[in-house]
């Protein structure tokens, strides 16, 4: 199993080190535009391999696509991240140039590439990968519900004083300050629904956090996060790997799911080793109906400013 990551900033990188960690691919490759960097972030995880026990060759090249060929699995990280106080949907610009040079690159040398976007902003991302390619829609994954929802526990868990263990819940719709919707509804602490010990107060509380998760942590590193991100990647990464047929919320194209068409947005889906398995259709309460056509609304607006 070849797995290629574009782009060895922070996230690329932290995406390599949780996927090697794992043990489970046996090759992931590191791209870079900028010389000599991915190489010797490769290099640097790879003198971890001993220390962390595992057998995952990296190896980092600088822009040369070729080196990529014949991977399962792509992910892409490449292009600006966003800068205190500025929003995900301000890096559109160049973030859109960029990631379609990736996605054509990739698709060239891995004509069978399952490709999962983190660009930001990631829903739109997503839905520019899926007009410039004509990969089938299971092969095109958003990576942003599975991080809100991790995000999502963390507060939760915080708010009940209990061990993230102990906790369930799920981020769906658009991946942006505004476009969140996490399930409070449906969120559990040991099956039990997490209304039962909260307040509806403190579950809003929760909720806003959760939502400006990224904004805050941006606010904090001068940069976004990459950590929790690259968890996120890892863990979907090794769904498919592994063909788990394991439930997160992702980026998916809709065709009719939840009311919506010609739209990538945050749904829950099975991923397994055709990449999206299925879109599994959950009922929602209206509030979060009326909540996830919202953000579908605010993800067209971001949509409508692509050129393609
Ligand atoms: C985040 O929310 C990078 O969009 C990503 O941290």
């Amino acid at each position: 199993m070849k797995v290629t990551i574009v782009g060895a900033g922070a996230v690329g990188a932290s995406c390599a080190e949780y996927i090697a960690i794992k043990d489970f691919a046996s090759e992931v490759v590191v791209l870079d535009i900028k010389e000599g960097l991915a190489e010797g972030k490769a290099m640097d995880l790879m003198q971890t391999a001993s220390l962390n026990g595992f057998d995952t060759k990296i190896t980092g090249v600088t822009n040369d696509y070729s080196k990529t060929a014949d991977s399962h699995i792509a992910v892409i990280t490449s292009g600006i991240p966003r800068k205190p106080g500025m929003t995900r949907e301000e890096l559109i610009g160049i973030n859109a140039g960029i990631v379609k040079t990736v996605a054509t690159n990739l698709i060239e040398h891995s004509p069978n590439v399952i490709l999962m976007v983190v660009s930001n902003p990631m829903d739109t991302m997503t839905y520019l990968t899926h007009k410039i390619t004509d990969l089938p829609k299971n092969r095109i994954i958003g990576m942003g519900g599975a991080l809100d929802s991790a995000r999502f526990k963390y507060r939760l868990a915080e708010a009940l004083e209990a061990p993230i263990s102990d906790i369930d819940g799920m981020v769906i719709g658009g991946h942006s300050d505004t476009g969140m919707v996490p399930l409070t509804a449906h969120a559990t602490r040991n099956s039990i629904k997490v209304s039962e010990f909260l307040s509806e107060e403190r579950l809003n509380q929760v909720a806003e956090d959760t939502k400006v998760g990224g904004a805050t942590l941006t606010k904090l590193l001068g940069t976004s996060a990459w950590y929790a991100p690259g968890a996120a990647v890892s863990a979907m990464v090794q769904a498919i790997a592994c063909d788990q047929k394991k439930m997160f919320p992702c980026s998916a194209l809709l065709e009719g799911e939840y009311g919506l068409e010609d739209i990538c947005i945050g749904v829950p889906v099975l991923l397994g080793k055709n990449g999206i398995e299925k879109i599994v259709n959950i009922e929602l309460t209206e509030a979060e109906k009326a909540k996830m056509q919202e953000s579908a609304e605010g993800v067209r607006k971001t949509n409508n400013l692509l050129e393609v």
